[in-house]
């Protein structure tokens, strides 16, 4: 398949899983993901700005504010907990805002990692993004109590330990959490004139606190005390902005992902995943591929690209290819656990077009066409 047909398939795929409630589903046919993750829908909906599918982001981030202002009380209960040091006695699925929602904005019940920092910074990092690629300001000042709630919430709780991207180590504080924290406080100082100055210093000491304490060996670890690498650490620069690509401590952070988590154009999450065997995600490939074309290697960048379009399946991009896996032995596992692995994932999908355009290879056609 080329990859022109898949840019088709993805466009059309992400908006048929755009509920009516402006949610994206993340995987629609993996039981445990039928539900809308704030990081999942800001990317899939990054991926619509690019396209041109600006009606699409914007019904996804007026849901966004549709089920923040529904939580509000518990944001505000949160906000008062921690400015009181009094957050120890509930848990955190309890206390601090979820990760994911049903499509109508609701909690979901059960056993689940909720309390995760990095998707509240990232709605509003993509939310400044939809405004830029689209030109639709007004989207501002329609969502702005929760934009407002959002920020409130982020400048009391950014220290505390949460959940990561993967949804793991909820005891711990991760650099990508943070820089995706810093990201959103950033991207909201324009739109935000009366409170300019105080997230003009959140972020600056944001940032400061990863650069003391985010680093080791001259580069960035998975977590505070775990000198780890994971592939999401390529994220404090693309597109969290937290340092510039060619920045050393990037570039060793670069080069260490590619030492331990690449393999041919897969890349693994972190050295000791076990979630399905350790597989190679293609959001993270892409990612990679995005990075590179910063750093002026699109070479390796295409052959990521025509890579991911190999691995197209019949109902779409997977979450994780079985090339090579990290832990072979948990892999049939956790098929009898949880089922077959997520296929399609709307965020892989996502992620390719986004190469795909810092490639030159969507067309103004493309752009322009109103698909349904
Ligand atoms: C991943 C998360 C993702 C979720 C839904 C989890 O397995 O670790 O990053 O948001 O799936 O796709």
């Amino acid at each position: 398949m080329a990859a022109n047909t898949l840019i088709l398939e993805s466009i059309r795929l992400i908006l048929q899983h755009q509920t009516a409630s402006g949610a994206y589903l993340a995987s629609p046919a993996f039981l445990h993901y039928q539900y809308a993750w704030l990081r999942d829908g800001t990317f899939t909906a990054y991926a619509m700005n690019r396209v041109g599918q600006h009606d699409s982001a914007h019904q996804f981030y007026a849901w966004c504010a549709s089920v923040i202002t529904a939580h509000e009380q518990k944001a505000r209960t949160a906000i008062r907990a921690v400015q009181a040091g009094e957050c120890g006695s509930k848990s955190g699925n309890e206390l601090f805002l979820h990760t994911r929602y049903t499509v109508d904005g609701k909690e979901v019940a059960g056993d689940w990692g909720s309390f995760q920092l990095d998707g509240y910074g990232t709605w509003l990092w993509g939310l400044a993004e939809h405004v830029r690629l689209s030109g639709d300001e007004a989207i501002i000042d329609k969502l702005a109590s929760a934009i407002d709630l959002t920020l409130d919430y982020l400048a009391a709780c950014w220290r505390l330990p949460n959940f990561d991207c993967w949804e793991e180590w909820g005891e711990r504080i991760h650099p990508v959490t943070l820089a995706a924290i810093y990201a959103g406080v950033k991207a909201m100082e324009p739109y935000r004139p009366m409170r300019a100055a105080e997230l003009s210093q959140l972020a600056a000491t944001i940032r400061q606190f990863v650069l003391d304490h985010g680093t080791a060996d001259g580069r960035f670890v998975k977590s505070l005390g775990n000198r780890a690498v994971d592939a999401s650490l390529l994220w404090l620069t693309v597109p969290y902005g937290l340092v510039d690509a060619a920045d050393p401590l990037m570039a060793r952070t670069v080069a260490e992902i590619e030492r331990e988590l690449l393999w041919g154009c897969g890349v693994h999450r972190y050295a000791a995943d076990t979630y399905y065997g350790g597989g190679q995600w293609l959001l993270l490939s892409a990612w990679l591929g995005w990075y590179d074309v910063q750093v002026g290697n699109s070479q390796r960048a295409k052959e990521i690209a025509d890579w991911i379009v190999s691995k197209q399946e019949a109902a779409g991009l997977p979450e994780q290819v079985q090339d090579h896996l990290l832990a072979p032995e948990q892999y049939a596992d956790w098929i009898k656990r949880a089922g077959q692995p997520a296929v399609p994932l709307l965020w892989s999908h996502a992620m390719f077009l986004i190469l795909a355009d810092e490639l030159g290879l969507i067309g103004s056609e493309t752009k322009n066409a109103a698909l349904p």
